[in-house]
């Protein structure tokens, strides 16, 4: 099928869509220039992500994790939405059933705009006690060479969930309820192949909803999409935003 077939299909379905699911990952953001965790140039290519992003590495060495999370802190402030947040904003304003769930926790969908948003790995924006419900954000200590420590005396540590950690409950719920329903997601700038996340899109497929993915190259979600678009996510989905407005 020719690409411009697929974009009208794929265009159509979302128009039809009474429940849109939307499923991003990190190659939503990299437009923004924030780096991916996979392929080449990806952040796990650099570094390990077992010495700064799991609960092992931060009570062996919570400043190298503090400071890889205050370093991706800085380089995400210095971030915009890129046109393809703008148009997943959109989505949710002229979809009546709409639910973003996504895997970034650089924020920048609150930023674009969405408000029905699941972050299902958390938010680095924000620093919770690793000992009582303390949670505050934009919080980094007195000063930078510190640590952050809570009132009640403990420390304090970004709040993401790390390899080996349980995703937010409620988020997890919500996110795997509405997957239920859905009868289109649109899989956006995700390998795929970190779970429970992954679930998502291929729960939607189980109850009968159709899969369209967009990334630059296939993934681990490419075999179970209905329609792939290859490409990059700003480009893609302005496309499919114009041939939406044009379609009204
Ligand atoms: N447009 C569309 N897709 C893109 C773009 C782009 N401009 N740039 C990169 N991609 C794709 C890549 O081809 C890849 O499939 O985005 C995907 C990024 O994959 P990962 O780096 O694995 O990121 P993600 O899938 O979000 O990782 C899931 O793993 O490290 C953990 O907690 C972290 O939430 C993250 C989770």
């Amino acid at each position: 099928m020719q690409q411009e077939d697929k974009f009208i299909q794929a265009t159509n379905l979302i128009a039809d869509a009474n429940h849109l699911l939307v499923f991003t990952g990190a190659g939503v953001s990299h437009e923004s220039g924030i780096p991916v965790f996979r392929g080449k140039n990806g952040l796990w290519q650099k570094y390990r992500p077992e010495e700064l992003a799991t609960p092992d590495a931060f009570r062996k060495a919570p400043r190298v994790v503090w400071d890889w999370y205050r370093y991706r802190r800085a380089l995400i402030r210095k971030a915009n939405p890129n046109p393809a947040h703008i148009v997943i904003a959109e989505l949710e304003r002229i979809k009546s059933t709409f639910l973003l769930v996504t895997q970034n926790v650089d924020g920048l969908h609150r930023v674009a705009g969405n408000k029905k948003l699941v972050e299902l790995h958390g938010n680095i924006f924000y620093t919770k006690c690793t000992a009582c419900d303390n949670c505050i954000y934009e919080y980094e200590g007195e000063n930078w060479s510190d640590l952050p420590y809570c009132e009640c005396g403990a420390l304090m540590r970004p709040a993401v969930v790390w390899f080996g950690e349980p995703l937010p409950e409620a988020a997890l719920t919500q996110a795997f309820e509405f997957a239920r329903t859905a009868d289109v997601v649109l899989v956006v700038g995700t390998s795929g192949v970190v779970y429970p996340a992954a679930y998502v899109p291929l729960i939607v497929k189980q109850h009968g909803g159709k899969v369209i993915e967009v990334n630059i190259e296939p993934s681990a979600i490419t075999p179970h999409a209905d329609i792939f678009l290859q490409g990059k996510a700003g480009d893609v989905l302005t496309h499919i935003m114009k041939l939406l407005t044009r379609s009204k």
